[in-house]
């Protein structure tokens, strides 16, 4: 069966080697999207371990699309009751259309509905399909006058791990700080300090990772919805997914920020882990970040955050007076790496340092970079 990881742009290659960890072959990548092969479990320990995806799509079919017949034809020729059940409500809800005739999103949406509603209907011997029950969703993808249907696995997107309940302001997305750790190559022997931590994610991110914590071990998914859903094999698998998840780790990882509220976030959506690590948050300005106040945290360490992007325009003196402020890490981390994901295209000028590292990422709609210092 084809399947595949959708993830931000910049972080193919994250995921690619994520899957190929998992032990999926992969067969191709294009912006945003790794297709790889699998069967049922490659479904269930895709959505379950991927850090760094958005979602799973399963394949349901490809063919010609050139025009609405073809594709309501196409549509209608596929095994969607081997799929979808009579339980769940189907939604249509993603069309893209690259270098094709039909370009018509809202067309394209009710072509592919009408066809998948008569094929089940006729299968399930119903005039209407119910309208009841969890959601399933299709997507079509039309590339050169060719269809791609596939049925999503995931359903909330895969960066809703069910730890972070509470956010501050701009707060980067899961998967996007899990990508920032692997980038980094950060491992658990090193310290771990984001001295903006607002609400925590790189940090809970770290300790998913640092535990061997899958980090959809805490949520459901759409596919326990799809026809060939096996509880039991779910159960086991996750089951020893669990067995696997070793606390016995010494792990160092710290947060700061100016911010009252936000520590209180990070404090709660860190406590949800479940964990017995105490992660030391501390209300204090960057400025005043010192390796030498972070309890244990002896030799060098990686220094890992994202700044206010200054994306406001009242807001840009600020992020551009903080990154030069970031030219005390130096002195006050020697030997420690610092990576930073930022929207400011003068951070390198501000921050005085040449990168060893650049990422193009986006973060939702905006370009952004990450940048690794040796300090
Ligand atoms: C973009 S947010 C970080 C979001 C965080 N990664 C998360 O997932 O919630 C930037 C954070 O920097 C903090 N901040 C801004 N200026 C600061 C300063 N001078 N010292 C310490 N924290 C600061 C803000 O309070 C805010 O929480």
């Amino acid at each position: 069966m084809q399947l595949m990881a959708l993830c931000p742009f910049g972080l193919e290659k994250l995921t690619r080697d994520e899957v190929k960890n998992l032990g999926f072959p992969v067969s191709s990548q294009a912006a945003g999207k790794v297709f790889f092969e699998g069967g049922w479990d490659a479904i269930m320990k895709a959505n379950l371990h991927l850090r760094t995806a958005e979602r799973v799509l399963a394949v349901v079919g490809q063919y010609p699309a050139g025009d609405f017949d073809q594709l309501f034809e196409g549509t209608s020729a596929l095994p969607w009751e081997d799929w979808l059940s009579p339980r769940c409500t189907i939604v249509v809800e993603k069309v893209k259309s690259f270098k094709s005739k039909l370009t018509s999103v809202p067309a394209v949406q009710g072509v592919l509905q009408k066809a998948v509603f008569q094929r089940l209907g006729s299968r399930w011997g119903v005039q209407s399909l119910p309208q009841v029950g969890p959601q399933t969703g299709l997507r079509v993808y039309l590339d050169h006058d060719r269809a791609l249907a596939a049925v999503d696995t995931t359903g909330a997107a895969l960066h809703n791990r069910g730890y972070r309940k509470v956010a501050g302001e701009a707060p980067v997305k899961e998967n996007l700080a899990a990508a920032l750790l692997l980038f980094s190559g950060w491992r658990r022997k090193y310290p771990l300090y984001d001295p903006l931590c607002g609400s925590g994610t790189i940090l809970g991110e770290a300790l998913l990772f640092a535990y061997d914590i899958p980090p959809g071990i805490r949520r459901s998914f759409s596919f326990e919805q799809l026809v060939p859903f096996q509880a039991l094999d779910w159960k086991i698998l996750k089951d020893e997914a669990r067995a696997r998840i070793d606390t016995s780790h010494r792990v160092r990882v710290y947060g700061s920020d100016k911010d009252a509220r936000v520590l209180e976030a990070a404090r709660e959506n860190l406590g949800r882990l479940g964990l017995e690590v105490q992660v030391p948050l501390e209300q204090i300005s960057m400025e005043e970040a010192r390796a030498d106040r972070l309890p244990g945290a002896d030799g060098s360490g990686f220094l890992i955050t994202n700044p206010p992007y200054g994306e406001r325009l009242n807001d840009r003196p600020h992020a551009e007076n903080l990154s030069r402020q970031m030219r005390h890490f130096s002195r006050n981390f020697p030997g420690w790496k610092l990576g930073v994901l930022t929207s400011l295209e003068t951070f390198t000028q501000q921050i005085g340092l040449e990168p060893y590292v650049v990422r193009d990422l986006v973060n939702g709609p905006l370009p952004v970079k990450y940048y690794q210092f040796q300090l």
